[in-house]
């Protein structure tokens, strides 16, 4: 928490870790009743008058679409800019767009490379910033993934949770919600792409196991999860993944081991037949759909707790 944070009161979801247990079990309702109103034509528009502004430096589909919609069901207005369309391209420094961007919205998204960079723009804003996925994290992404969970097999709490594939931004994330939300997480990843502890900065060793062997990873668990080979900023490394990866793809082999009612979860956007086998990611044990559209309830649960605190 920064000078700013501890006089204002700001506050900012930059990584899962930024919450207690406290407040996502708070979120995770609160997204469950936004959603009910959203399936039941329901018009909610606490967010009426308020504007978000979301920073775009790499490519997005869902986290693009989930908050834009989220923003503008809750009565909201959206400003959209990538660093194609802006001074950012152009070295404008970041400090100084948070300083100009945060005196004319009320909360700001962004998506960008380094962590540090997304704690920089915080430090100077006025305004919440939430992580829209940066190189270390993805925050908003676990608490739809979470949510998914629980709509679907209840707590997670004491579950396991089986990650297969490169130690990046939703694993480091995983990691962070497993000590938090008291589940444990099966991580397997080929050599050399192994999760950074310290990145995390995880309090103990209580909730995380490493396999070598990604079957091994997956026995036994509620839910497997993988994500892409090459994430977004590390597109010159492609072919050497590629070879590095071939036995961390998610397929029936690695599902039958887990429990029967195991679930299949991706981020998404997903390479069929690399990261997962068609037959998984398109198969019944497959809530992918779902995942994604539950970016948008948690992202409104998230607006509305940023911008008005709790709703009692
Ligand atoms: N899962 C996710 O963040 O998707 P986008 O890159 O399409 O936003
Ligand atoms: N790990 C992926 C997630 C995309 C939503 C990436 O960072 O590109």
């Amino acid at each position: 928490m920064n000078n700013l944070q501890k006089n204002t009161g700001l506050r900012h979801f930059l990584q899962f870790k930024d919450f207690d247990r406290a407040e996502h079990e708070y979120l995770l309702a609160r997204a469950a009743d936004i959603k009910a109103k959203f399936k039941r034509y329901e018009r909610y528009q606490p967010l009426a008058d308020r504007t978000l502004a979301m920073i775009f430096e790499k490519a997005s589909t869902r986290t693009r679409v989930s908050f834009e919609a989220g923003m503008y069901q809750m009565g909201g207005v959206v400003v959209n800019l990538t660093s194609g369309d802006s001074q950012l391209g152009r070295a404008e420094p970041i400090e100084d767009t948070a300083r100009v961007i945060s005196r004319m919205v009320d909360i700001v998204m962004i998506r960008t490379y380094e962590q540090t960079k997304l704690e920089r723009f915080a430090s100077y804003s006025r305004v919440p910033v939430i992580n829209g996925l940066t190189n270390e994290f993805h925050p908003c992404q676990i608490m739809a993934d979470i949510f998914t969970f629980i709509e679907q097999r209840g707590s997670i709490t004491g579950k396991t949770v089986a990650w297969v594939g490169d130690g990046n931004n939703m694993a480091n994330t995983w990691l962070q919600a497993a000590e938090i939300l008291d589940f444990k997480l099966h991580v397997s990843t080929p050599r050399g792409y192994e999760v950074n502890s310290s990145v995390v900065g995880l309090q103990g060793k209580d909730h995380f196991s490493v396999f070598q062997d990604p079957i091994e990873a997956c026995k036994d668990a509620d839910l497997v999860t993988t994500d892409v080979w090459t994430s977004m900023g590390y597109e010159a490394e492609n072919d050497q993944r590629r070879a590095a990866f071939a036995n961390w793809c998610v397929d029936t082999k690695m599902m039958r081991v887990a429990k029967p009612d195991a679930l299949f979860m991706h981020c998404l956007p997903a390479h069929r037949g690399e990261e997962v086998s068609a037959e998984v990611i398109d198969g019944p044990q497959s809530v992918v759909w779902d995942e994604a559209e539950n970016r948008m309830h948690v992202q409104k649960a998230l607006l509305e707790y940023l911008l008005l605190g709790k709703i009692s």
